[in-house]
């Protein structure tokens, strides 16, 4: 007998948080300094001894309410002065590493900033010896493969930015790619012409922050004058019709951080955030999490959040997945192996 019950649609009885913890994941837009978590601040503050303004936890996570990037990055670079010896970015790096397994995550592709350590007077090698150390241990107790991206700077100068390229690149085998950070409005690519210039030469890749809170026009300047091969955030694409057109055709991925880009206030809550029309406009875009110990979240939980606050359904966050492995530095093969189980996640949910 018909029993006249109401077809409930699969979307409203799917486990999002299941599926969305089961998705292998990539993470392309990671800022190692900015997965500090209040806990090891204070326990590194302890052990170099150096003062900073917060007694606790609750202290630290209370000054964390920003009203743009830059007031974000003042509390971020003070932060980032208890890193201090080898062990410290190692404990930092490894500690990121333990999360980001938990969060199912396959392959990473992390920033790190060495002039904010440098200037301190910290060695460019501890800094790097610290982190790529970390690196190889997790590939090979947590399995999460990695590249390492080496950013510049922008709100420094051009002259600083080649000194810093001056010293990585007798390292340049531990790194894989430049990338440019920190205040974007009034720091154009343009700036980093010739240093990103001499990356390439190097035979290193490039990618840059642009559209952040930037223009448009960043945007063109990243792909036209530092030939970066993806774009970090990029958000404000949207409001250059003929700019989105080049993104689709070119297919150069934005990697995009739904979290950060609330905290930051580039949308007033994510509800409004522009990630389901940069999909719609056939825009390779990616889930990550920037600063994570700052801005509430790592990078499922800026999946699941974003998931229901805009209702995502299952083929956009099948897209979004593939999409992080295809915006990789992988090798073909690597990516295809990563998509096949990506893949294989979506065919038994
Ligand atoms: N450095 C760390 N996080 C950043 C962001 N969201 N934009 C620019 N520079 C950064
Ligand atoms: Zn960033």
């Amino acid at each position: 007998m018909f029993r006249g019950s109401i077809p409930v649609p699969h979307e409203k009885t799917m486990d999002f948080t299941e599926l969305i913890k089961a998705i292998p994941k990539a993470e392309l837009h990671l800022h190692i300094e900015g997965t500090l978590e209040p806990e090891l601040m204070l326990q590194l503050a302890e052990r170099n001894d150096i003062r900073i303004p917060y007694d606790s936890v609750e202290e630290i996570r209370k000054a964390y309410e920003f009203t743009d990037l830059q007031s974000f990055l003042d509390i971020y670079y003070a932060g980032a002065g208890v890193l201090q010896t080898r062990q410290d970015f190692y404990d930092l790096t490894y500690a990121y590493l333990e999360r980001a397994a938990a969060d199912n995550v396959r392959h990473v592709e992390i920033f790190f900033d060495p002039q904010t350590h440098t200037e301190r007077g910290i060695p460019f090698d501890v800094v790097l010896d610290g982190i790529s150390s970390a690196l190889n241990v997790g590939e090979a107790q947590l399995g999460i493969t990695f590249r390492l991206i080496l950013c510049f700077l922008r709100h420094l100068s051009a002259a600083d930015a080649m000194a810093t390229l001056d010293e990585a690149i007798p390292h340049k085998a531990r790194l894989h790619a430049v990338g440019l950070d920190s205040s974007e409005v009034g720091h154009p690519p343009a700036k980093f012409t010739r240093v990103f210039d001499r990356a390439r030469e190097a035979g290193l890749l490039t990618v840059a922050h642009a559209g952040e809170e930037g223009p448009p026009e960043y945007i063109r300047e990243a792909l036209d004058l530092l030939k970066v091969r993806r774009i970090d955030h990029g958000v404000r694409c949207l409001e250059d019709p003929a700019l989105v057109e080049r993104l689709v055709n070119e297919q150069i991925p934005l990697t995009v951080c739904p979290l950060s880009n609330v905290k930051l206030r580039v949308f007033d809550t994510l509800e409004q955030h522009n990630l389901a029309k940069l999909l719609d406009a056939g825009l390779c875009v990616t889930v990550n999490s920037d600063d994570p110990a700052y801005f509430g979240g790592y990078i499922g939980e800026n999946f699941l959040q974003v998931q229901q606050a805009l209702r995502l359904d299952v083929e956009s966050l099948q897209t979004l997945a593939r999409n992080a492995f295809t915006a990789s530095f992988l090798s073909r093969a690597e990516i295809e192996r990563h998509i096949d189980a990506v893949d294989a996640v979506f065919d038994s949910a």
